[in-house]
């Protein structure tokens, strides 16, 4: 598939309204969906899953198992070669309209080097034609939401690796996104920093009332955060297991030493070994026939 009115034009269906929020579709329904890239790369075999609105997901895997990808797909950057993704049970069509409102957070902070916090993160406005005297108070807004909000005439070069990344999420938070996706943002900080921006992360989540899809590789960060985790294997990419995190709204500190959190990472590192012992003795049946 190579385009994305082509796309659209093969998952429209018959009977969806045209625009609006349909409130018993989910925001995101990922529909047996597979990715080819034209190396023949085959990242995604399909891949089912919905995420409702309000929900923290994880997505928890190997390297090379398909996570960034599936990532780009919902932000609209790849597009499926088969299969069917809609937001708010509409077809993607809607990929940079008014109404796919989301954005998407990288490993690496990317703010421009030369100019202040406040215009970095003030940059999605500016884009959008935002009048100045609003976007200065929106991102004001932001800044202050992830702690930064005396740091806004502040170049990124004086911001530590940790304030940066919250910079780039200020920016990510300032268009008042439905759905937040971070492809493991925190992966390149210690662990002292790691743990204090999952725990912002979470009074965000929680704050504001959003939808976050987050990408880790670590199985605690994921049940730190998450609603719910979904597991996936490589080779090919595909979700082998989603598993509900319980009391995601009441955690804090103390929760990731707790009973709870222990058997849930025990309950995911479980899954994740019996998931690679079937597939390395798949391969070795494989090899010998
Ligand atoms: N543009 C591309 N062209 C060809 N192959 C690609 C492309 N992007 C990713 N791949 C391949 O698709 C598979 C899935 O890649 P992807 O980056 O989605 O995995 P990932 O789970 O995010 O990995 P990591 O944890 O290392 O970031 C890998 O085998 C990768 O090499
Ligand atoms: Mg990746």
């Amino acid at each position: 598939m190579e385009s994305i009115a082509e796309y659209s034009a093969q998952s429209s269906e018959p009977g969806q309204p045209e625009t609006g929020r349909p409130t018993t579709a989910p925001l995101l329904a990922v529909q047996r969906v597979d990715k080819r890239y034209p190396n023949g790369t085959v990242a995604l075999e399909d891949v089912r899953l919905t995420i409702a609105p309000g929900e923290f997901v994880s997505l928890l895997g190997p390297s090379g198992c398909g996570k960034s990808t599936l990532l780009k797909m919902f932000a609209g950057i790849e597009l499926p070669t088969h299969g069917h993704l809609r937001w708010w049970g509409q077809p993607f069509q809607t990929v940079g309209s008014p109404e796919h409102r989301m954005s998407m957070v990288f490993q690496e902070a990317t703010l421009m080097p030369w100019a202040t916090v406040a215009a970095n993160v003030r940059l999605p406005l500016d884009l959008a034609h935002v009048p100045r005297r609003e976007a200065d108070a929106r991102v004001a807004d932001a800044l202050a939401g992830v702690g930064l909000a005396k740091f806004g005439k502040a170049l990124p070069r004086e911001l530590s690796g940790g304030m940066q990344m919250r910079a780039s999420l200020a920016r990510a938070l300032v268009t008042e996104p439905d759905l937040l996706l971070l492809d493991e943002p925190f992966g390149a900080l210690d662990e002292f920093t790691r743990n204090r921006l999952d725990a912002d992360l979470r009074a965000l989540w929680q704050r504001r009332g959003m939808t976050v899809v987050f990408v880790t590789h670590s199985i605690y960060e994921a049940v730190y955060l998450s609603s719910r985790v979904v597991v996936m294997q490589a080779r090919p990419g595909r979700i082998i297991a989603e598993v509900p995190i319980e009391g995601a709204l009441e955690r804090d500190d103390a929760h990731r030493v707790s009973v709870s959190f222990m058997q849930d990472c025990k309950t995911l590192s479980e899954l994740i070994t019996d998931a690679n012992s079937a597939s390395i003795s798949a391969k070795e049946t494989e090899v010998q026939s």
